[in-house]
């Protein structure tokens, strides 16, 4: 039997999950963080100026009954309150998939849920809200789940392969988790403090020079905490990224010019806390980190 899932923020990628894992079969409650009244709510997504209205179970987090399978898809600093905010409805059986930016997430739940099973992935999907439960999905990408150590998948992920277009098991979903960290301290804070799109990283020298400054840092601390084959490859790989994303505002510029906060503590914020954990300098990382605090309302 396909499982129920919860999804915990009915935000833009929330909500394009939920709708997916319900097109293929799934039951896919949002979690609101208030009763509506209602029992299900038309989710609106659009896609290439084409509006697709999926009804969908929901269910307030204060609400009672079991959750067997919780996708979490907040931002990554509103997890551990949302899930403390369905702590009653979880037990030892409970599934736990976090789609959440950043890293440090899984220690900062074991410590509050020993007992949680917890997944994770990552997504190169995109989408953004327009209103309430109305989003656009801007563009398709490759979705990667996993468990440390499970190199086979999960019973439930039949029917993720099928909700999604592309969505693979990682064996070595840690490894999948740096790298994107890795990519996205080289690309988002500088985007952020400098409030340009990702293209301008490559187009103005003195950009490209931080760039390398900051891959380097980078690299040092990938070394150290065993993430040998990011060292290796790091600036080809931002160098990719910046090349194949050159029109877009990454999601920490965003965050800022939207006065919203941002996930640095979760991206940069953890990696310097791995560089301390290895007696590694990394000012570059730590200045732009400490600016971009700066921006936040
Ligand atoms: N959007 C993308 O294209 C994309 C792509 C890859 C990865 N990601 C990552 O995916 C994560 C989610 O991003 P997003 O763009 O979907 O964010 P989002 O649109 O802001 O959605 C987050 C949702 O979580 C809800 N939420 C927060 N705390 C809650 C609580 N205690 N109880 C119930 N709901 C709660 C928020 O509700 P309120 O609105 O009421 O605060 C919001 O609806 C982020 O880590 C992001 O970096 C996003």
């Amino acid at each position: 039997m396909a499982a129920h899932w919860h999804v915990l923020g009915a935000g833009a990628i929330g909500c394009l999950f939920a709708t997916a894992l319900a097109r293929s079969g799934c039951t896919a409650t949002l979690l609101l963080r208030e009763r509506c009244g209602k029992s299900s709510r038309s989710v609106l997504v659009q896609r290439d100026g084409a509006i697709t209205e999926v009804h969908t179970p929901v269910s307030a987090t204060g609400d009672s009954g079991p959750i067997t399978h919780l996708l979490v898809t907040t931002k990554a600093y509103d997890v551990r309150g949302a899930v403390g905010a369905v702590a009653h409805r979880l037990n030892s059986d409970t599934r736990l998939l976090l789609l959440v930016n950043g890293m440090g997430l899984i220690e900062e739940l074991h410590n509050d849920f020993p007992n949680l099973d917890i997944y994770n992935s990552t997504t190169t999907e995109g989408a953004y809200r327009i209103a309430p439960l109305h989003i656009c999905h801007a563009g398709t990408g490759l979705t990667r789940i996993g468990k440390p150590g499970q190199t086979r998948p999960a019973l439930w992920f039949d029917q993720w392969s099928r909700a999604m277009s592309s969505c693979v098991w990682d064996a070595n979903i840690d490894s999948a988790l740096w790298l994107k960290l890795a990519i996205n301290c080289a690309i988002n804070p500088l985007t952020a403090v400098h409030g340009c799109r990702n293209g301008d990283l490559a187009r103005r020298p003195e950009l490209a020079m931080e760039v390398c400054r900051l891959c380097d840092e980078i690299a040092a601390i990938s070394r150290a905490a065993g993430y040998m084959s990011t060292a290796a490859g790091l600036e080809q790989a931002v160098t990719d990224v910046i090349a194949g994303t050159a029109n877009n505002r990454s999601s920490m510029l965003q965050d800022v010019q939207n006065r919203h906060r941002t996930e640095i503590d979760y991206i940069t914020g953890y990696l310097l806390a791995v560089a301390r954990r290895h007696g590694i300098e990394a000012p570059h990382n730590k200045s732009l980190f400490e600016r971009v605090h700066k921006l936040e309302p």
